[in-house]
Formats: C-alpha cells, structure tokens, sequence
C-alpha cells in the first residue's frame, strides 16, 4: 500500500485530503499538534488501521522527518500561524526531509505569486496589506511568512506544486476544480471553491507530473467562470 502524508491533518482542508486520500487506498501518516488529535478521533475509530498519526507542531523538524518517511507524496496544508516562522519552517521542514523523488503538494491563498505576473483588484491588496500588518501586530497570524514560504519552495529543486485556492465555502464536491496561471484569468473570474474540492485538487495534484513545478490558481468546476470557460 502506497503511504502518503498530509502535514496539518486535524484541519478542515486536511480532513478533506485525509478521505479523498483514504478513498485512493493510500495508509496515510499525518501530522497535527497534540492538542488537535481528539478531532480525527471518529475516523481513527473507522479507519484507524490506515493512518499513523504523528502529533506535534507542523515546523518540528524531528516530527516531519519521522512522518515523511517512506511517503510518496506529502500534502502539505501552510497555515500561516502564530510569528515563528510555521509556514516557511513546515515548508522547509518537508523539502529537506522528503523522499527525494516525493510529489510535494503545498496549499495557499491567491495572494500568493509565482512570477510577479498575478493582477490583484486594488481592494483586494489593500485589505490583504492590512490583514497582514494587524494579524502581525497581533502576533496571531504571519501571512508574510506564508510569501516567504512559498518563495522557499519556488527555488527548490524537489518535484513541488503550490495550489493556490480562491474564497473557500463548504458544500458537496463540484468535481476536480478548474485552473489557471495567474489569477486574473477569465476562467477564475468566480473566485470561489469549495474545500471539499481544494483537498480534491491536492490529492491529484499527486499523481498528475504536469503540475510539477507550477502554482496553479484554483477555481470551482460548476462555478459560473468555469462553466462558461472550461472546454
Ligand atoms: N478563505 C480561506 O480560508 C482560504 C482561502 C484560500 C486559501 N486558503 C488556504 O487553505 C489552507 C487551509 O485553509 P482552511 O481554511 O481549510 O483551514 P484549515 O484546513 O482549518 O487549516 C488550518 C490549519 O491551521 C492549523 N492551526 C490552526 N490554529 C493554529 C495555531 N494557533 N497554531 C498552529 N496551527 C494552527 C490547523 O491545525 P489544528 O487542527 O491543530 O487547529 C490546521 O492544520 C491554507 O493553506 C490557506 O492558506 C484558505
């Protein structure tokens, strides 16, 4: 049986992987904090014998070595917490302890930029450069180090996708989402995904080598762009 792991598990896009990847047949290793365990405690009940929980914060360097062991492929969920640099430690933390021929699926937002070539509404950045310097104010969330973790990630030579995910609502799966280069292509225009559908995206992203090394923006298979652009 073919192991993956998916860092950041315990949460609402990992959850999601977590079944899309059980329904492949994959034993899944996952890592979450300690705290969080109790949430996956229904599944472990069910499908306990496929998954090797691995608890601990995600930028724990000892914790991903153990959990990424083996794996095919690593779903990794960049949740930009706390100012201690999570993302960019998880990121680098997966990058340097990876099997070295691993498919490496990482989870963004939007806001994040491969090529600089990404067009933003002007509201858009304006309350992205405010979430950012109040969140850090607050010393509650980094979305900064969340930039700097993907820039790690760009200029590695590891066989890594960046999945960029638009708005995120919750619902019954549309199907594997729609993508683009850059955000402000017409497909996207709807800018909305279902989670269920982010993790859909991720889990595929494994197996699907044209990926490799792009940062595909993500958008809803039945939302209105994507019906009228798809072929
Ligand atoms: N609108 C959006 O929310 C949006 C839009 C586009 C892209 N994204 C991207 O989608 C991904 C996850 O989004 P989501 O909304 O579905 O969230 P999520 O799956 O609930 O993920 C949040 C993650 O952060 C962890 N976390 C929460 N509080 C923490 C803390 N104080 N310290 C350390 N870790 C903490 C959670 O772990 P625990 O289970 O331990 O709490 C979980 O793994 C991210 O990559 C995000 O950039 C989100």
């Amino acid at each position: 049986m073919k192991r993956i792991c998916i860092v950041g598990i315990s949460g609402k896009l990992g959850q999601y992987m977590l079944k899309h990847a059980l329904e492949r047949g994959y034993h899944v290793n996952g890592v979450c904090r300690e705290k969080s365990v109790g949430k996956l405690d229904a599944i472990m009940a069910e499908h306990g014998d496929r998954i090797t929980l691995f608890p601990g914060k995600t930028n724990d360097r000892g914790v991903i070595e153990r959990a990424v062991n083996g794996c095919v492929g690593v779903l990794t969920v960049l949740a930009p917490w706390g100012v201690q640099q999570y993302s960019s430690g998880t990121a680098q933390a997966v990058m340097d302890f990876a099997e070295p021929d691993a498919r490496l699926i990482f989870s963004c937002g939007w806001h994040i930029t491969m090529d600089g070539k990404d067009q933003y509404s002007w509201t858009f950045r304006a309350l992205l450069m405010l979430a950012t310097k109040l969140t850090r104010w607050l010393r509650f969330v980094e979305i900064d180090d969340q930039v700097l973790a993907c820039d790690l990630i760009f200029k590695s030579n590891t066989n890594w996708t960046v999945v960029r995910g638009s708005d995120l609502e919750e619902g019954e799966s549309q199907g594997v989402p729609v993508w683009s280069e850059h955000v402000q292509d017409p497909i996207l225009a709807s800018n909305k995904t279902r989670r269920i559908d982010f993790a859909l995206f991720m889990i595929e992203a494994l197996t699907n080598d044209a990926l490799i090394g792009k940062a595909p923006a993500i958008c809803g298979a039945e939302t209105e762009s994507a019906l009228a652009l798809a072929h």
